[in-house]
């Protein structure tokens, strides 16, 4: 989306409101220099999850889907010195850029990772007795309604929950879709319609990013 409207204006939004840090910057560099996929949140995401954390004081946060801690980042810098993300990612090669990516950006202290399949992690952070003030999740998405359930067990009323790429470029509205991605996130999206779980709607994201969209729940 790199030439148009949007874009044009998610640069100006980040100019604006959503600068990146020095290591922020320098994540990214070491991310392209590794050969990760540039799959992280753009700066004005990050700068609505930082919002976001704020709004419900979070103090501890827990991230599906590290990759190089990007996102890790940006959600460190709006905690208190005393916070902490928990974040889990399935590929130790990601993990160990991400962790070169904790220890540069000086906030080794903030960041608990976890390194495995969520799958297995979710239930040992569970039986730690973790309780999270918001969810961020951005890993594989077939398991997206499991990852979901697991972040409402893990929080508590007013937790926020969000979830990346839940609109696809809008294959979403194609019911035959045969891509486990979109299958994935369409199981999610719905499961949400009668959830009195959660308060839930999804917002949708254009600019520099591809056309996608999150959900932004609260735990009733
Ligand atoms: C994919 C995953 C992401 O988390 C993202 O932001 C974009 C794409 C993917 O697996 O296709
Ligand atoms: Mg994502």
């Amino acid at each position: 989306m790199n030439d148009t409207i949007f874009s044009k204006v998610d640069n100006y939004i980040s100019g604006l409101l959503a600068q990146e840090t020095p290591a922020m910057k320098h994540a990214e560099e070491l991310m392209e220099a590794n050969h990760l996929p540039l799959i992280h949140i753009s700066p004005v995401q990050g700068k609505t999850l930082q919002v976001l954390a704020k709004m419900c004081n979070a103090r501890n946060v827990l991230e599906l889907g590290t990759l190089a801690g990007y996102s890790t980042l940006w959600l460190a810098d709006a905690l208190p010195d005393d916070g902490k993300v928990t974040t889990i990612e399935y590929s130790e090669d990601y993990a160990a850029i991400a962790t070169q990516n904790f220890s540069d950006a000086g906030i080794s202290h903030k960041i608990d990772q976890r390194i495995g399949s969520a799958t297995e992690i979710l239930p040992v952070l569970k039986e730690e007795g973790k309780v999270y003030d918001m969810v961020f999740i951005d890993a594989d998405k077939p398991p997206y309604k499991e990852y979901f359930d697991w972040a409402v067990a893990l929080g508590r009323p007013g937790t926020i929950i969000v979830a990346d790429n839940v609109i696809r470029n809008g294959a979403v509205l194609d019911a035959n879709s045969t891509d486990e991605k979109v299958q994935g996130v369409q199981r999610l999206n719905a499961y949400l319609q009668d959830n009195e779980q959660v308060t839930a709607i999804i917002l949708q994201n254009v600019g520099v990013k591809e056309y996608d969209g999150m959900v932004v729940a609260v735990v009733n």
